[in-house]
């Protein structure tokens, strides 16, 4: 089934924050952010910007009615920053006005004291201060010290990766509407309404009942509207809540950039023991997570790095520890993999190493240890694996020895341009880490004309979950998919939601959908039973039918549908669902996280142009578990959508963060994104069949962060480009492998003498 958005999207019909119509009277809001990343605020000087022409009203920490806090994990975050400034971009004041111009001349004349503390902006030098978010933690399995001794190959190395700005197409916004007797209405560009819902309740000190969040769509997420979506809705509630008034704020490119939080910039050291056969023995690895000036999901995401640590192989003993610091950053976040990503980079640079040290193609060493059915995650829970499988499919269908022979064919008979070619097996863990947030409400409504009417928890921000959604109550209900509705994301309609993230929003949401639907099928049937004097063990319905023993009889969809409503049956059904089996326990650091996980290899290959250190992706090939796709052209955009992303974040998206804590890349002439010329020239997706067992809604397992993986073996790809040109090149595991990095790995003696400047901006960019 197509997705039901696509039409509207290409013409221009969706209807996104900005697109609500907006209240008479409404009020524009826009945020003074901190100039500087790390001080002492002793004033702010409000008059001049009090005198521009329809300024109504400033607001500051002083003016919080509840508490100044928007701090999910901790409380460690202030809506409008008090007496500390901790991040470039804090928001100060929260000026109101009748123009969204007037708002921002406004913020332009706003000035500060703040007395200048020292700035950090490199985990490692925050570590060595001992300026940690929440206790380090260390996942263990076996015994890494016993293990070493026991390896013929031991290597120790160090890899980092950058963060990645989400740069959703949709800027973060807001638009709050009072109500009568003291509610507010909130439109959210939000990933989590309900998290939206609590800061707004807690910011003007009301209880959540008076609040409602309601999400049309988002013009994208991708995490980064997973918590960083509260602040907005926190200064807009609060005004509209003193005013009276709707206020709007609707924030402006640079601002979001440079206000924002990204994806977490890791620096890791890793120690990787191998034996004679190249089975990996034992792995250890400190990662230092650079997690910006407050907690936001930071000691999730380090959790979930954990989870990774090993990613699809099996390693007997593991040590894993992990490092949440304090920088002066803007908080970092959500990002697509959540940690994941960042932990595979530093396995697959681990192995790279091994190989390149041994002679070996990578490739040798990842297959040798892909893991197994039944072998066990460092975190206790035991593997349910198709990584063989995907394995092999794609080395037998892609045909990897003509591949590669072509590969080794270019790279003899060119001098200036080389081909790399890399595999990059994926396993990705399916849940929220945190168990209690695997629930998920819904609530379906047969109108008496047969029309349907489907809410859920689930934001749709791109993915096509309601499309999924729909496709859920169609089937269990068995009607024409006309027939349903998907509404908008309403925390009154569905209360309590967690936030559309982990890949699991099809499955929670849709198994409520599921559940409340068989119990709809379940009253009509009695229904109809008692219509047609039959028993009900004879009813069924199917494609719009009444079936008696499997033939049609006198009652169709809507005759049920009519005769339920005049013997007053209940046509609406509100359903929970919560994820059997996961579970875990964080004093042993032991459990079963995880649903189920997800599978997939691709091979990447890549051509570089070794005299100017440009490249083009010529192709990625992946086979792919699905499980049992029920949307297979939802799920291949996801896919291509999410290797894209992470080809975008492993070569050319580059952060730079000055030694003040200012973003330096904060347009998009500084901040390059991938376009449909960066795009792979090819992408191959094929599904891996498999009908294992799986707790995803039909069986089609979670497909949104999975695929962002794939992008990883770009990296490697240019890597061994590069190494086909000049094998003797140390080149460092230090994403993004931007063009320039590829030059001077290319040519690395000739710049030696003099450090350029792209050698301090990459030590910036790390840092
Ligand atoms: Mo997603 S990175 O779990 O919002």
């Amino acid at each position: 089934m197509k997705n039901i958005d696509s039409k509207n999207h290409v013409t221009g019909r969706s209807v996104y924050l900005d697109d609500v119509p907006e209240v008479a009277g409404t009020l524009y809001g826009a945020a003074f952010g901190s100039p500087v990343a790390h001080g002492h605020l002793r004033a702010v000087h409000l008059a001049e910007a009090a005198k521009v022409p329809g300024v109504v009203r400033i607001f500051t920490a002083r003016d919080v009615t509840g508490e100044n806090q928007i701090g999910g994990i901790i409380p460690d975050e202030p809506l409008l920053a008090e007496h500390k400034v901790d991040f470039c971009g804090m928001p100060i004041a929260f000026v109101v006005a009748t123009s969204d111009e007037a708002a921002r001349a406004a913020v332009k004349l706003i000035t500060a004291d703040i007395e200048p503390l020292p700035v950090i902006t490199d985990p490692r030098e925050a570590h060595a201060l001992g300026q940690l978010i929440v206790p380090p933690r260390t996942f263990r399995l076996g015994d890494t010290a016993a293990a070493w001794d026991t390896c013929a190959h031991v290597l120790a190395g160090r890899a980092d990766s950058n963060g990645q700005e989400h740069l959703y197409i949709e800027t973060q916004c807001a638009y709050a509407v009072p109500q009568e007797n003291g509610g507010v209405k909130i439109y959210s560009s939000t990933q989590s309404p309900t998290a939206g819902q609590r800061t707004a309740a807690r910011v003007l000190g009301v209880p959540m009942h008076q609040l409602e969040v309601e999400v049309q769509r988002l013009g994208g997420g991708f995490g980064g509207k997973e918590d960083q979506a509260n602040a907005w809705v926190g200064l807009c509630a609060l005004a509209a809540h003193l005013l009276h008034k709707p206020v709007k704020y609707v924030l402006h490119r640079l601002e979001d950039m440079a206000m924002t939080g990204k994806r977490h910039p890791y620096s890791t050291d890793y120690k990787i023991g191998l034996d004679k056969d190249l089975r990996i023995l034992a792995f250890e690895v400190s990662y230092y997570q650079n997690a910006g000036a407050a907690a936001d999901l930071s000691p999730a995401i380090m959790e979930r790095t954990l989870f990774h640590s090993t990613s699809t192989y099996f390693v007997p003993n593991v040590t894993a520890t992990a490092y949440s610091c304090h920088t002066h950053l803007p908080p970092n976040t959500a990002f697509r993999g959540f940690g994941g990503p960042q932990a595979k980079f530093v396995m697959e640079a681990a192995i790279a190493q091994a190989a390149e040290q041994l002679g070996v193609d990578a490739c040798v060493i990842q297959k040798q240890n892909l893991n197994r059915t039944g072998d066990e995650f460092p975190f206790g829970q035991k593997a349910v694996s198709e990584a063989h499988a995907c394995w092999h499919k794609a080395e037998e269908l892609y045909d990897i020895d003509q591949l590669r022979r072509e590969v080794e064919q270019f790279n003899a008979t060119n001098t200036l341009l080389k081909k790399g070619l890399a595999f990059m097996p994926i396993c990705f863990g399916i849940s929220f880490t945190n168990t209690s947030m695997n629930q998920a409400r819904a609530l379906v409504h047969i109108y008496y004309d047969g029309s349907v009417s489907v809410s859920t928890g689930a934001v749709e921000m791109g993915q096509g979950v309601n499309t999924k959604m729909l496709q859920v109550a169609a089937q269990v209900l068995s009607i024409d998919p006309g027939r349903v509705r998907l509404q908008s994301t309403s925390t009154s309609r569905i209360a309590n939601t967690s936030p559309s993230a982990a890949s699991a929003t099809a499955d929670l949401n849709g198994r409520a959908v599921q559940l409340a639907c068989e119990a709809l099928v379940g009253r009509l049937r009695e229904v109809a039973a008692l219509e047609l004097g039959v028993p009900e063990s004879a009813v069924a319905l199917r494609d719009e039918q009444v079936l008696v023993h499997n033939q049609p009889s006198a009652l169709d969809w809507k005759k049920v549908v009519t005769a339920a409503f005049l013997r007053r049956v209940s046509l609406s059904e509100h359903a929970h669902y919560a994820t059997p089996e996961v579970h875990f326990n964080k004093a042993t650091e032991k459990g079963h996280p995880f649903a189920y996980h997800v599978y997939g290899t691709s091979i990447t290959v890549v051509t570089m142009d070794c005299l100017r250190g440009t490249y083009a992706v010529d192709a990625v090939k992946v086979v792919h578990d699905f499980g049992q796709s029920m949307n297979p052209a939802v799920d291949r955009g996801q896919i291509e959508g999410g290797i894209v992303q992470g080809i975008g974040w492993m070569t050319m998206e580059e952060l730079l963060y000055d030694p003040t804590g200012r973003l330096r890349s904060n347009t998009l002439s500084t901040y390059k994104v991938p376009d449909i010329y960066s795009a792979p020239k090819e992408i191959a997706i094929e599904p891996l069949a498999t009908d294992t067992d799986n707790l995803a809604i039909f069986r089609s397992k979670a497909v949104g962060e999975p695929p962002f993986m794939y992008g990883i073996g770009t990296y490697f790809a240019l890597r061994n480009a590069i190494k086909a040109f000049n094998p003797q090149s140390p080149v460092a595991f230090d994403a993004p492998m931007t063009p320039e990095k590829v030059l001077l790995a290319l040519y690395p003696e000739a710049p030696a003498s003099a450090p350029t400047r792209s050698h301090e901006r990459s030590r910036v960019a790390t840092a």
